[in-house]
Formats: structure tokens, sequence, C-alpha cells
């Protein structure tokens, strides 16, 4: 049976793409929303070449509620919403708070407020472990306290929680999944699509397989002086395409579960922290690449350590990250030599 039609807000970035090419393989067509900020149309070839079929796209401002209301009058049969689109960088949203504000809650509003009058029945929500901040106890559960946030960005997503929840609560006809996000990485076992930074990266995959292929001298580790057994963070490192099948799972319980409560909450993680010093280890023996590296001093704002307890998602949504962690490292480093043969970097 055919299913219904989703809109991908951010469609073409790193998880939106991974998500994309999950959809499809699950049945649903999908149209994209992208303003290209911080991706590439050539994504859509990649996701064509995966999955054989071509997403519809539309290269448009998800703040800009007049090309909103154009999308939903060419596509009136749009059941569901994933919004992914966002800006990221913790680092760049201290500098411009407004542009945050604006482009992640802005965003949001516009297709809340579209939802109801276009009869979409259901929104997944890109949230992330940053609402923990520093856990005073690992895993954390979605009952586990929500701490001041310690950037714009991170401020974002704590207000956007805040806001669908409240929009639910008025008595909205639609419903709402949020997934917090512990850490993404990896990129489609066939090299077809991944994350593409912009710039020197800020994140450690991206750094380490960006050393690994000469673009960088050696990786900064940041601190080897923590209270964890190696002395450097710990975080969740979740597989791309894990996390993208979690959200195939979260729509369809949305969208054919009578039981789906209007609003719920899911951790996507793999429920074991990782060090940085071990991700290292791992990702030069799956690969049999050297990573460069020198200890530093600490990041500023940098959790000790994070991981997640996914139980929740587990059982209610029948999914689980299984990639083993070498996988991931194999495909980010399969990713990086893509982008090499094809000159982009
Ligand atoms: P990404 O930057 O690769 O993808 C976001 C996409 O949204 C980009 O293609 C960008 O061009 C687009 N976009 C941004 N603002 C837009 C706008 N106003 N209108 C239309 N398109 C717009 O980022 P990602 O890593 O794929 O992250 C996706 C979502 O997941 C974001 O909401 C992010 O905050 C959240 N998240 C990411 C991580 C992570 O570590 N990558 C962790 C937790 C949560
Ligand atoms: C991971 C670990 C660094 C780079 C960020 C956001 C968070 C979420 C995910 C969206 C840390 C260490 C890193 C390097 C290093 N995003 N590191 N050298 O900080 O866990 O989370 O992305 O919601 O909100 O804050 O991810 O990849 O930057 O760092 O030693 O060059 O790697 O200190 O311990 P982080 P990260």
């Amino acid at each position: 049976m055919k299913k219904e039609r989703i809109l991908v807000t951010g469609g073409t970035g790193y998880i939106g793409s991974h998500t994309v090419v999950e959809l499809q393989a699950a049945g649903y067509s999908v149209v994209i929303i992208d303003n290209l900020s911080n991706s590439n149309v050539e994504v859509l070839d990649g996701i064509e070449r995966i999955s054989g079929i071509r997403p519809d796209f539309v290269q448009a401002d998800c703040t800009d509620i007049n090309a909103l209301k154009d999308l939903f009058a060419k596509y009136p049969d749009i059941k569901g919403i994933i919004n992914f689109a966002a800006s990221k960088a913790v680092g760049e949203s201290v500098e411009k708070p407004i542009l945050y504000y604006r482009n992640n809650l802005n965003t949001l509003m516009n297709l809340l407020d579209l939802m109801g009058p276009n009869g979409v029945k259901g929104i997944v929500f890109s949230s992330s472990c940053t609402v923990y901040g520093e856990p005073d106890v690992n895993p954390v559960t979605e009952q586990s306290p929500i701490k001041t946030a310690t950037s714009p960005y991170g401020n974002t997503k704590q207000i956007s929680e805040e806001i669908i929840t409240d929009v639910i609560r008025s008595g909205a006809p639609f419903k709402s999944v949020i997934l917090r996000y512990f850490n993404p990485v990896g990129a489609h076992p066939s090299a077809e699509i991944g994350e593409l930074p912009n710039g020197v990266p800020q994140n450690l995959i991206p750094y380490i397989t960006q050393t690994a292929i000469g673009i960088r001298k050696e990786l900064s580790v940041f601190g080897d002086d923590y209270p964890t057994p190696d002395g450097s963070c710990i975080r969740d490192f979740i597989n791309v395409v894990d996390l993208a099948k979690a959200h195939v799972k979260a729509m369809d319980r949305m969208l054919e579960d009578p039981e789906a409560e209007p609003i719920e909450i899911y951790n996507l993680g793999t429920g074991n922290g990782v060090s940085v010093l071990e991700l290292i280890n791992t990702f030069e023996s799956a690969t049999g690449v050297k990573v460069p590296y020198k200890i530093v001093g600490r990041r500023t704002g940098d959790i000790e350590k994070v991981w997640g307890d996914p139980s929740h998602a587990n059982k209610v949504l029948g999914w689980k990250a299984d990639t083993p962690l070498a996988d991931t490292m194999r495909s980010a480093w399969a990713w990086q030599c893509k982008l090499r043969e094809r000159g982009i970097m």
C-alpha cells in the first residue's frame, strides 16, 4: 500500500538526507524543503543513487511563511512533517544569537501554524541531548532534569520543545514526537551521502576523518584530565542510519497507531558511553588509518560525560541502534574518501 507524503525540512542536510532514504525505503513519498544554507543540491543525486527515487525538492526558507503556504498549496496531501531545518553550530550561536532564535524558532512556529489548516497529522522534531546539559547521573532517561542551556543553540531546542508542548496542550489537531539525539556520526554505507561540514570542523568525527586524510595536520583532543577512566570526555555516538530509521518508526507510530500520545519524547542513543580516546582507537583499528593527535586543554563549555538510556524508544518504537561502532567508523572514512575522489575535499 502506498504510504503518505511527508514534508522533510532540512532534508538535504546530514541527518535529513539519511532519513529521506529510509522514508523512501518504507514506502513514504517525500518532499524536501531546504534553503541550502548548510547543504548542497547534489545531495539529491546521492539520495537518488541509493533509493532509485528522486525526492521532490523545494528550495526555500522555512522562516518564509508565504513560501511554506505555496508549498502546502502545491502538495495538499502532506500528512507528516519531520523538522530538521535549523542552524546547529553551538559556537556560532553564541556569536549570533538572534540568527539562531530567528531561524530555529520561526521555522518551527511557521510549521506548527500551517499544520492544522493543511490537515497535517503530525510533526517529528529534532531535539538534542544538549537539553540535559551536564547530567548528574548517566545514562540519562527522558525524565532526567532539563538543565539551563549553555548556548543559544541549546536554548532554541529547549524553547522549541516547550512551544510544541504548549501547542499540543492547546488542543491542536495533530500529534508530535520529540527526538533527542545524542551524537550522530558516520555516513550511509554506500558513501553516497554523509556529513559535509562547512570550514574547519567543530565536531569530532569530521575532524578525525579530515586529519586521517591529511587535510588537517593533527587532531586536538580537548582534555585528558576529566574524572573518566582515560581522562577524555565520554559521549554516546549513534550511527546516522540507525538514527534515520528511528524517524520512520516515529512517523509510523504518529500517523498509524491510535495509542500514540499527542506528544511523545524519545532519547535516540546507543546506551553506551564511549570516550574520545576510545573513539580514536576504534577509528584506527577499523580503518587501519592513523590519526595523529595531541592532547590540549579542555574546550570551554564541554560536557564531561553524557550517554543516553534508549530503552523507551527500544520498547515503544521497536527501534534499536545496533550498528557496531567499527562499522560506523568505516562508513565515515569511506565518505571522506568519496569526498576526496570527487575533488570536494
Ligand atoms: P545540517 O545543517 O546538516 O542540516 C540542516 C539542514 O537545514 C541544512 O540542509 C540547511 O541548509 C537547512 N536549513 C537550515 N535552516 C533552514 C531554513 N530556515 N529553511 C530551510 N532549510 C534550512 O544539520 P544536521 O546535523 O542534519 O541536523 C539536523 C537537525 O538535527 C537540526 O535541527 C539539528 O539541530 C539537530 N541535531 C543535530 C545533531 C548533530 O550532532 N548533527 C545533534 C542533535 C540535534
Ligand atoms: C565530542 C567530543 C569534544 C572536536 C555537539 C553539540 C551538541 C550536539 C552534538 C546538536 C567532546 C571532543 C571534539 C575536536 C575533541 N549537537 N573533541 N577534538 O560537543 O558532544 O556536541 O554536537 O544538538 O549540542 O554541543 O560534540 O563532536 O563537538 O565533541 O577532542 O576537535 O569530542 O571535546 O568531548 P559535542 P563534538
